[in-house]
């Protein structure tokens, strides 16, 4: 991602100035922090010295420091200053990236050149992005579609309150003013809703990039890491209930143990949903921290690393019900040939094997009806070189599919 730069490419930002169109004034040293459950925006000087007071002595406000850890390096997510502010701390961001590793509070996007490649977006072309994240597929796209000053346009969806404003103004900082990018908090479910509203009328490229981004799985405030302790949240739009926390309150045995089986194809499902059912008659099961070790004792005999991987998926399927993951995806393909005009394009990149089931399925059945012209005979998978640079990667499956350009 520091390879092409959030600030180095910018168009036409002014800083300290709002992004057009947003109202967002962009944070000048650090991460912007629309919602007050994130961390701060952290301080960057680690001697801040003392400002003097004003001429007739009103208050100035101290400069901030850079949190307190113990050890040489950070551990939590949000004491780490330097990657939640990578255009001032270049070096050291870079480093972090070529560990492999993904830094805080940012995402980076699987498949680019392939997905590129694939939906061939073209100057003046209207493209959606149905899972914006960080934006940064949305950028390439965008920048594709208004080569050359073209009037081409992208439509960014997400579910996501927290960090949809905060894309919203990097993409605005970028250049990317309102008539050519518009974001809206949406379902993916919502998009022909939202084009017609738009009076965009189908798209000629459109992208769903499934799942959760870095920025939510990373901020132990979410709730959906169980490496740090946090609220068992796990809800993308923390906005709609239930949470984790609630849904795990109420669900029936036999539910909670449907939902481990389908969500992650649990193996150890029934013996889980019974234990967790009687441990939350004991105590309410409220934070990851919690759930994660309630799931290792329910499993005594497992090793340390069988019980991780329940533990994982554990997680996977409980955020898989509470974000109505499956719901929405076969929402969207129902609508999705209704969305794009002849000849369009569609991507779909996967993190599940029940993902990949309903789009492989819907393709194959749209060609065989000739709403699909042609669709991926394979899943488009990451190369070792990405997998390493970026382990997130190494499930990601991409599909595509070509509307026909004679059928309704
Ligand atoms: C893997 S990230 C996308 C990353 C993005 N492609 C990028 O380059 O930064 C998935 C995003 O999809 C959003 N999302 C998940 N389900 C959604 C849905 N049903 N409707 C809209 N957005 C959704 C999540 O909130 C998250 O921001």
């Amino acid at each position: 991602m520091l390879g092409t730069s959030w600030t180095a490419e910018r168009r036409h930002e002014v800083p300290g100035q709002p992004a057009p169109g947003t109202g967002i004034v962009e944070a000048p040293d650090s991460v912007m922090t629309s919602d007050p459950s994130q961390p701060a925006p952290q301080a960057t000087d680690p001697k801040p010295t003392p400002t003097p007071a004003p001429p007739g002595g009103s208050e100035v406000p101290r400069p901030r420091r850079r949190p307190r850890y113990s050890g040489r390096n950070p551990r939590r997510f949000e004491e780490r200053y330097k990657e939640h502010d990578p255009t001032r701390y270049l070096a050291d961001a870079a480093k972090i990236e070529a560990s492999g590793k993904t830094l805080a509070g940012s995402h980076r996007p699987i498949l680019v050149e392939e997905i590129l490649g694939v939906l061939d977006p073209k100057p003046g072309e209207t493209a959606v992005d149905c899972t914006l994240g960080y934006g940064g597929h949305a950028r390439r796209l965008l920048e594709r579609v208004t080569a050359g000053d073209a009037p081409g346009r992208l439509l960014g969806l997400d579910v996501d309150p927290i960090e949809l404003p905060k894309t919203e103004s990097r993409l605005r900082a970028l250049g990317f003013g309102d008539t050519a990018f518009v974001a809206r908090r949406s379902n993916y479910a919502g998009m022909a809703k939202v084009l017609g509203e738009l009076g965009w009328g189908t798209a000629d490229v459109i992208l769903a990039d499934l799942g959760v981004s870095s920025m939510q799985l990373d901020d132990p405030q979410r709730g959906f890491t169980y490496k740090q302790d946090g609220p068992l949240d796990l809800r993308m739009n923390p906005q709609r209930s239930p949470s984790a926390a609630q849904w795990l309150a109420t669900v029936g045995e036999a539910d909670l143990q449907g939902a481990l089986q389908s969500g992650a194809d649990e193996p150890h499902a029934a013996v889980l949903a019974r234990g967790l059912v009687r441990a939350r008659a004991v105590e309410p099961i409220t934070r990851t921290r919690q759930l994660a070790e309630l799931i290792r004792s329910l499993l005594p005999e497992r090793s340390k690393e069988d019980q991780d991987l329940s533990v994982r998926r554990v997680f996977q399927a409980i955020r898989i019900v509470v974000n109505d993951e499956f719901g929405g995806l076969d929402a969207w393909l129902r609508l999705l040939p209704g969305c794009l005009g002849p000849g369009g394009r569609v991507a779909v990149l996967t993190f599940h094997s029940g993902e990949d089931r309903r789009v492989k399925q819907a393709f194959r059945v749209g060609l065989d009806q000739g709403i699909y012209s042609a669709i991926a005979d394979e899943v488009i998978r990451a190369g070792p070189e990405e997998q390493r640079a970026n382990p997130r990667s190494s499930s990601a499956k991409l599909r595509w599919a070509v509307r026909a350009a004679g059928n309704s």
